[in-house]
């Protein structure tokens, strides 16, 4: 069976004294209770925080990646941070195409495709996110709003790189605001997804291809979720950064 992923988005939240020790906290209840969470987990701190985090995961089963990348390799990009600086510091995922990238920084499909191609260049792994908004899915078009989302970006990579992905569901209305899809809403829709690349890239890789879900995951519905066939783990936002919630859901 293939093991659930949980990532810890941390969005613009803790500084470098929370950082650190939220990691050293979380490492050392792992180890003094020796539970097993039979989840990957990777947490994606600030950009900052990146290297140290790195530093106090090395040798454990958790990862790092980072919240995003900017689509060229060098230049005149003041504040911006490249596919190989973050390489340079050893970070081998980045989250790309996150609704408040797009919503806050204007983040198109065609800037995500550069983001995506740099990423690969440098070799990192990309957690890919896509949704629909509210009014999309009222007009029930959260299907054909998804696989256009995926057919302009991720689906523009061959079936060798296929496997540097990660999908997260994440319907745009259900982040941050405390409303969750069920797990009916979102079943059918990782079901969908899986669908789309089977038919581009075919059975091997449909089924191995994780689809987390995010959107107001927390404690008490993780579960629930995580029991649906096709739903491969969580992008978990808010309950991520306490970490009482964020071990509950690695329980879940
Ligand atoms: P949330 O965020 O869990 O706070 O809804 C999820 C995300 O944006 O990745």
């Amino acid at each position: 069976m293939k093991k659930k992923i949980v990532i810890a988005n941390w969005k613009m939240n803790h500084d470098f004294y929370e950082t650190t020790s939220f990691l050293r906290d979380l490492l050392k209840i792992f180890f003094d209770k020796k539970i097993n969470y039979k989840k990957k987990v990777i947490i994606a701190p600030s950009f900052p925080f990146l290297q140290i985090s790195n530093q106090i995961l090395q040798g454990t089963s958790l990862n790092v990646a980072a919240q995003n990348v900017h689509q060229m390799e060098n230049g005149p990009y003041t504040g911006e941070v490249s596919a190989s600086m973050l390489r340079s510091i050893g970070i081998k995922q980045v989250i790309l195409g996150h609704s408040e990238r797009k919503k806050y920084f204007s983040e198109t499909n065609d800037i995500l495709l550069k983001k995506i191609h740099i990423s690969l260049k440098y070799g990192l792994n990309i957690i890919f996110c896509v949704g629909e908004t509210f009014f999309e899915r009222k007009r029930k078009e959260q299907f054909i709003v998804v696989k256009n989302q995926l057919e302009e970006t991720v689906f523009q990579c061959t079936s060798e790189k296929i496997s540097n992905f990660i999908i997260a569901y994440e319907p745009i209305w259900a982040i941050g605001t405390g409303e969750t899809a069920t797990p009916e809403q979102v079943q059918k829709m990782h079901k969908y997804i899986r669908t789309l690349f089977l038919d581009k890239y075919g059975e091997k890789i449909s089924k191995k291809i994780h689809i987390l879900y995010g959107g107001s995951i927390n404690d008490t519905n993780a579960r629930n979720i995580f029991s649906k066939e096709d739903i491969d783990g969580g992008l978990v936002g808010n309950s991520s950064l306490q970490i009482e919630k964020f071990l509950k859901i690695l329980l879940s």
